[in-house]
């Protein structure tokens, strides 16, 4: 779907905005055959995304009916209070519930896929109410979501990261800025970077390439560890931020590398105003998400030698790490809540969508894509 997303990007003349993914017919179709897909899916995106961006920017008419959206289970197990979509982001007609009673009269149920992965969560008795959609809601990587076969021809909708999911939730996002009064500038100035390189690590694995990567790099450059192998962390947000406000540089490697997966540490990162050397997908997958310069790719150097020289280089000489801080006067940052936010948008594509079918028939290939 990469010329999907090419595509989206184009017309839209900036970053992968999320909020506007509800293709799945698109995607139906090229789950059955992708040569002829690759052909006609861009001119399937220029003909439904032009009338989509018209159509769909902007919150549904209040007058739309409302939805009740079903939370079969709470993500990882964890309850958290559901919250009131109108409140915190302004989307009308939204009604959810984790009742399970209320399963005949929903609209949409909503599933986590860690959760139900394993089978010892029972599914909703079949045959479901028609018209009622089932989303697949999913935040971990391919390699680390297992159990994906079992779903396939199961659900209606996507709410993933993945650009070319039904409903986009990305980990972060940029908001381009003219007025740099409210751009990502303003932090600059809270950056007090004294050290050079971090790395925040809380799964070690040795099977993991970021794991062998640190093991090159360390032998170059001086890497502060924390996390579980390292030094101790608090785990709330705003110290992590503070953190990071501390280093020219942050480690934001991934647990392992797919399309579209690029997390959290990349956001925090940029968000503090330390650049990211980014482990994950391509640089040209990167590109869609953040420019260029924004940050430093793994694969931009032949050896991790050399990617250690450059970042001694760079702490040494302002003029050249301006290049990577300068794109901040003209973006703002977005980082979700989790999942809040999640369910709220879910919504607002289901209020957008409705009467619209939809099937996702190759779950575990479209993911692994
Ligand atoms: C930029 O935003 C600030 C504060 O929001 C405002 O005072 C200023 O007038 C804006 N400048 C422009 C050029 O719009
Ligand atoms: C940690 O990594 C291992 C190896 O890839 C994986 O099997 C495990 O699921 C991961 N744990 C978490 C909590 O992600
Ligand atoms: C949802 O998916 C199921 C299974 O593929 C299908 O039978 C049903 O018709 C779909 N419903 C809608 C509303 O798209």
């Amino acid at each position: 779907m990469e010329e999907g997303s090419w595509v989206r990007q184009r017309l839209s003349s900036s970053f992968t905005a999320p909020g506007n993914n509800i293709h799945s017919g698109m995607k139906l179709g090229c789950a059955h055959n992708y040569v002829l897909c690759a052909v006609c899916t861009a001119t399937i995106c220029f003909l439904t995304l032009g009338i989509s961006v018209l159509y769909l920017q902007g919150p549904p008419s209040p007058s739309l009916p409302p939805i009740t959206l079903l939370v079969w289970v709470h993500p990882f197990g964890r309850f958290r209070p559901l919250p009131d979509c109108w409140e915190q982001y302004r989307i009308h007609g939204c009604t959810l519930t984790d009742d399970k009673d209320a399963y005949r009269q929903a609209d949409a149920v909503i599933f986590h896929h860690r959760d139900i992965s394993k089978g010892n969560i029972p599914m909703p008795p079949e045959p479901r109410p028609r018209s009622q959609k089932w989303i697949w809601m999913n935040h971990e990587s391919p390699s680390h979501s297992p159990g994906m076969q079992r779903f396939d021809g199961v659900f209606n909708l996507t709410l993933t990261y993945r650009t070319d999911s039904d409903i986009y939730v990305p980990y972060g996002h940029l908001i381009p800025q003219v007025n740099s009064s409210r751009s990502l500038d303003q932090t600059t100035s809270l950056r007090r970077p004294v050290r050079l390189l971090a790395w925040v690590v809380s799964n070690w694995s040795e099977s993991h390439a970021r794991v062998s990567f640190y093991h090159k790099l360390r032998q170059h450059v001086n890497v502060d560890l924390y996390g579980r192998k390292g030094k101790p962390l608090a785990k709330r947000r705003e110290t992590m931020l503070g953190l990071l406000r501390q280093y020219m540089f942050y480690l934001a490697l991934e647990n392992s590398q797919h399309t579209d997966y690029i997390t959290e540490k990349v956001w925090n990162a940029v968000q503090a105003g330390a650049i990211p050397v980014v482990l994950g997908p391509s640089r040209q997958n990167y590109e869609h998400f953040l420019p260029p310069e924004a940050f430093i790719h793994v694969d931009d150097f032949p050896t991790a030698q050399e990617l250690a020289q450059y970042l001694n280089r760079l702490m040494q000489n302002p003029a050249l790490t301006k290049r990577h801080l300068s794109w901040r006067q003209s973006y703002s940052i977005h980082q979700p809540t989790f999942w809040t936010e999640h369910y709220c948008t879910a919504c607002k594509v289901l209020r957008r969508t409705r009467g619209q079918t939809s099937e996702v028939h190759r779950l575990h290939d479209w993911f692994y894509s």
